[in-house]
């Protein structure tokens, strides 16, 4: 027998660091057509309808690729949905860089969203069933601060690509670079994911006890690893594996608070802010350019809050920051609703859409990205994650659509009561329903979920 082996966090941070990049184009993806639609409707001759189709397009084959993503995954494992996931991307970024016609675009922006539903459900599970618990939620979390440095990094790319020349060139070729260029963090994680292991908890499932053993040892050290793969094994008898397991008593519970937290994350409103942020500060009497960069403002407090927010995670748990953060958030969006109400806009409402997004990027940015990832038993995570994702996706798909619709008919105040209201509902679901998982493995967390804990709600 080797010698024993130590833990060692600087491996698994590299392999979630690589994992993460996944994460950057997700963010970069979803980002990218702020910058993009002026001179696509200018190339194409677009209409408001066939612009909203530009922008959501993404989202549906977002919803289509997290849907799959699950059982491919539970059936071939993690690591080659991945580097699926990053060739599609790569195609995805291409063809639309290529496109001759708005039918060939969509249709590309349709493949990298599937790419990129795909791998924004299984970064986290991956890094989630990798990572030992003491580090879980920090590790997974770098997901979400790739997300947030790929929706800056396009910020900036897409300002770089306007100034670089002249209104013709931007119509005819500058917005074909903003999707181009995505094609580089595409292959690099590509090759970069051949670098890292397989799942040790999807390959323990496959009976490959000896490989997931090896990869638990460099990860937590020998002694830890044997507690671990004992803790698994003991967990993956108890499941049956297929997906009636979730709707057993306790685990339904699971699924409910998988589903309402990621429809929640969206409802809240963060990508009205994402996508139509310059948008918004127009309606605050904002010139150009000062729209520019106050998006570019909000984009770097999203990534220093998300920082906070991984240095907080592992420490006060994941309740505390989603009860802050949503208070904070109702708050913001009740004086946000108020301000647009009285006329008072200007600065205060820049302030407050800022207040608003750093309560969110420590709060439900992240942690409903890991809470997914680390609530449901190993058999039958990729599918039930896919599910939470999937109606995460497509709350994001409704709030993109409908945000310019309810702006324009309710008017901007009422858009953010709403949203402040599904902030304080977040609040309370929290509360009563969401359980803390900081420093619980991730058998430990399934144990939880028994029929005795079941809330009956009468008391
Ligand atoms: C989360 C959301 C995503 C949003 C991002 C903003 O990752 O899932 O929709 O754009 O946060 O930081």
């Amino acid at each position: 027998m080797s010698s024993p082996q130590k833990a060692s966090v600087g491996f698994v941070t590299l392999v979630s660091v690589v994992a993460a990049i996944g994460g950057l184009l997700f963010g970069y993806d979803t980002a990218v057509i702020s910058g993009a639609t002026p001179f696509m409707q200018v190339k194409f001759d677009l209409g408001p309808g066939m612009i909203g189709w530009a922008v959501s397009c993404l989202m549906v084959g977002a919803i289509i690729g997290a849907g799959f993503a699950g059982t491919l995954s539970d059936r071939f494992g993690r690591k080659k949905m991945l580097v699926a996931a990053a060739i599609l991307f790569s195609i995805g970024s291409v063809g639309s860089a290529l496109a001759s016609t708005i039918a060939e675009f969509v249709v590309a922006r349709i493949i990298g969203g599937v790419g990129i539903g795909v791998s924004s459900t299984l970064v986290p599970l991956y890094i989630a069933e990798i990572a030992p618990t003491k580090h879980r939620g920090r590790l997974v979390s770098l997901n979400q601060l790739a997300v947030v440095i790929g929706i800056s990094a396009i910020y900036f790319v897409n300002r770089m690509v306007v100034n670089a020349g002249t209104h013709t060139w931007d119509v005819n070729t500058g917005w074909r670079w903003m999707f181009g260029l995505g094609v580089v963090p595409g292959i690099i994680f590509m090759a970069l994911l051949f670098t890292v292991p397989e799942s040790p908890r999807w390959l323990e499932k496959q009976g490959k006890s000896e490989v997931a053993q090896r990869i638990l040892q460099r990860v937590n050290g020998t002694e830890a690893a044997m507690a671990e793969i004992a803790e698994i094994r003991h967990s993956l008898k108890a499941e049956t594996g297929t997906i009636a397991h979730l709707f057993k008593p306790g685990f339904r519970i699971a699924l409910l608070v998988g589903v309402i937290i990621a429809i929640l994350q969206q409802v809240t409103g963060i990508n009205a802010i994402m996508y139509y942020a310059p948008e918004i500060f127009k309606q605050t009497g904002a010139g150009t350019n000062s729209t520019m960069t106050e998006t570019i403002i909000v984009g770097l407090v999203n990534l220093v809050f998300t920082l906070v927010s991984l240095w907080l995670i592992d420490k006060v748990g994941r309740k505390v920051l989603l009860l802050i953060g949503s208070a904070v958030m109702a708050i913001s969006l009740f004086i946000i609703g108020y301000a647009f109400h009285s006329g008072h806009t200007g600065t205060l409402v820049l302030i407050l859409i800022l207040l608003f997004v750093a309560a969110f990027a420590v709060s439900f940015g992240p942690i409903v990205w890991l809470i997914i990832a680390e609530i449901f038993p190993t058999r039958v995570r990729g599918r039930a994650t896919a599910v939470a994702s999937v109606a995460l996706w497509a709350a994001d798909y409704l709030v993109s659509q409908m945000f310019p619709i309810l702006l324009n008919g309710a008017g901007a105040a009422t858009t953010f009561w709403v949203f402040c209201l599904m902030s304080a509902f977040s609040f309370c679901f929290t509360l009563w329903v969401v359980p803390e998982t900081k420093g619980k493995s991730l058998e430990q967390i399934e144990q939880s979920w028994s029929a005795a804990n079941e809330p009956t709600f009468t008391s």
